[in-house]
């Protein structure tokens, strides 16, 4: 069976102190309940050592958000994966529509960092996803399996079971419209599709695909009632510890 999995992403939010301090809580909080699916935060570079070493990783999974595509050298300013796995975190947000958008990040800069993350043992969280005008044309199937075939389908079959999908319509991010139930299942199923046409139902079958875009304890278990919907990529709900967990407990 895969993996049910709520990821925040806190983007560039909290100083050091104030995220030490919302992972404690989170971490806390997981202490207490046994969840019904994988909790992941994906934190801010400058976070990660000092995270890695105050919650528990059996229960709390630590991620970064980016990682640079290239392994070491003259590239000022850049985070490589080998320097995030030696943290201690084992996942990293790859390719989120914020970095293809603002960044300048492409399919082919991604394989490359798909590539290195993977050779260090971290697991991908892979975004794709459709903006606004491309949804309104009724590109947005092409669109995604575009993003798939040119950034992952690249990989052998037992490296692809590593990465984790994130479908995250750029409409739907950090406005408060969200994706319908259906909008969603209705895209998700055809991600697993795409992968199945590739490697195989067992491998399409097996990989996680999480919807992001305004998800909240509000509307969580509507999405993740969807059977291709297997959990949630968060941003701004990721931010407060309460909000976090009532998605967590969206599983229950
Ligand atoms: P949001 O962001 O939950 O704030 O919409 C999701 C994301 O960008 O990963």
């Amino acid at each position: 069976m895969r993996k049910h999995i709520v990821a925040g992403n806190w983007k560039m939010n909290t100083t050091l102190p104030e995220g030490v301090a919302l992972a404690k809580e989170v971490n806390a909080a997981l202490a207490a309940k046994d969840a019904n699916c994988d909790v992941i935060i994906c934190v801010p570079f400058t976070h990660l050592a000092t995270i890695a070493g105050v919650i528990d990783q059996n229960k709390l999974g630590l991620g970064a958000e980016n990682c640079a595509d290239h392994k070491s050298g003259a590239y000022t300013g850049e985070v490589s994966a080998p320097m995030v796995a030696s943290t201690g975190a084992t996942y990293v947000i790859l390719g989120h529509s914020e970095r293809r958008q603002y960044y300048g990040e492409t399919s082919e800069t991604l394989r490359e960092k798909v590539a290195l993350a993977l050779e260090n043992g971290l697991t991908p969280i892979f975004c794709i996803g459709e903006v606004l005008a491309e949804r309104e044309a009724g590109q947005h199937f092409e669109v995604v399996k575009k993003q798939i075939e040119e950034g992952l389908f690249n990989l052998s079959a037992e490296d692809f079971g590593k990465i984790i999908l994130a479908y995250e319509p750029v409409w739907a991010i950090g406005t408060g419209k969200t994706a319908t139930d259906d909008q969603a299942e209705e895209i998700h199923a055809y991600i697993r599709s795409v992968i199945a046409d590739k490697y195989g139902k067992e491998v399409a079958e097996e990989t996680s695909i999480l919807y992001g875009g305004s998800c909240k304890p509000s509307n969580a278990k509507a999405l993740f009632a969807k059977p291709n919907v297997d959990g949630g990529l968060i941003g701004g709900a990721s931010l407060k510890c309460a909000d976090f967990m009532g998605i967590v407990e969206a599983w229950d």
